[in-house]
């Protein structure tokens, strides 16, 4: 983990959690004020229903929300969908944008991302934007080029003067229990490293890269001490509140 840069671990609840859900949050707020301090920066994302209530009920705990996708446009006529202000409105600082399973459910491009990440930037939050390989692509050792295009696209060049949080998720790996080598996650969040660096001279050295795809209570003490890792973007295992701050003290 790179030390100039604080941590952050985020959960992404995806389409999991109902009012009873608060329990758990619950149960992690405590464990956050009963056990040593975390390192991390805490984020929780739960479906937009869910929103308001975790803000509220996390706060104390010093768990901070997050919208889950955001429209690009900041209202009008998009039946069904949410504006990065009504995030905002809703008690959000952060929002995840192009998650693969919206690239892939949804269709999104590179560029209805980029904008969607402007959105966020427009409204105060900070976009947690998400790029990665499937397993063919990494398979005929085309990983790099392909999140490196994904990133170009994907980051606005608001980048420069707003916080931008970058998350690298291995597509095989989400859900899966599959995670990439030590080595493999070393090279590419060093590859994702040098192209911010290189973009953002003044920024790009302290843009966040979390690391999302499996990462388990087992598995994150390895993959969060790892140079240019600088957090998690945890799925299956932020349901959990145990499992949860297992991960979040292995910062
Ligand atoms: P997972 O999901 O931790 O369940 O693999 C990660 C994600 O999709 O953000």
């Amino acid at each position: 983990m790179t030390t100039t840069i604080s941590p952050l671990i985020a959960g992404n609840w995806k389409m999991n959690g109902t009012r009873s859900s608060l329990d758990e949050l619950a149960a992690l707020a405590s464990l956050l004020t009963t056990g040593e301090a975390p390192r991390a920066i805490v984020v929780v994302c739960p479906p937009a229903t869910m929103l308001a209530a975790v803000a509220r009920h996390g706060a104390t705990a010093g768990i901070q929300a997050g919208g889950q996708d955001c429209h690009a446009e900041s209202h009008g006529a998009h039946t069904g969908d949410i504006s990065a202000g009504m995030l905002a409105d809703a008690g959000a600082q952060y929002v995840i944008v192009g998650h693969s399973e919206r690239r892939a459910d949804h269709g999104e491009t590179d560029e209805l991302v980029r904008a969607k990440a402007e959105a966020a930037i427009g409204a105060g939050l900070k976009p947690i934007i998400c790029v990665g390989e499937t397993e063919s692509q990494r398979d005929s050792g085309a990983a790099e080029t392909v999140v490196s295009a994904q990133l170009a696209a994907s980051i606005p060049d608001a980048a420069e003067q707003h916080e931008v949080i970058v998350a690298y998720e291995p597509i095989w790996a989400i859900g899966t229990g599959r995670t990439p080598t030590v080595q493999e996650i070393t090279a590419m969040h060093a590859s994702i490293r040098a192209q911010l660096v290189a973009r953002f001279a003044d920024r790009g050295p302290s843009i966040r890269i979390l690391y999302g795809g499996s990462l388990k209570p087992q598995n994150a003490r390895e993959i969060l001490e790892v140079e240019n890792v600088n957090g998690g973007l945890v799925g299956g295992a932020s349901l959990l509140a145990r499992d949860f701050y297992t991960i979040i003290s292995a910062v």
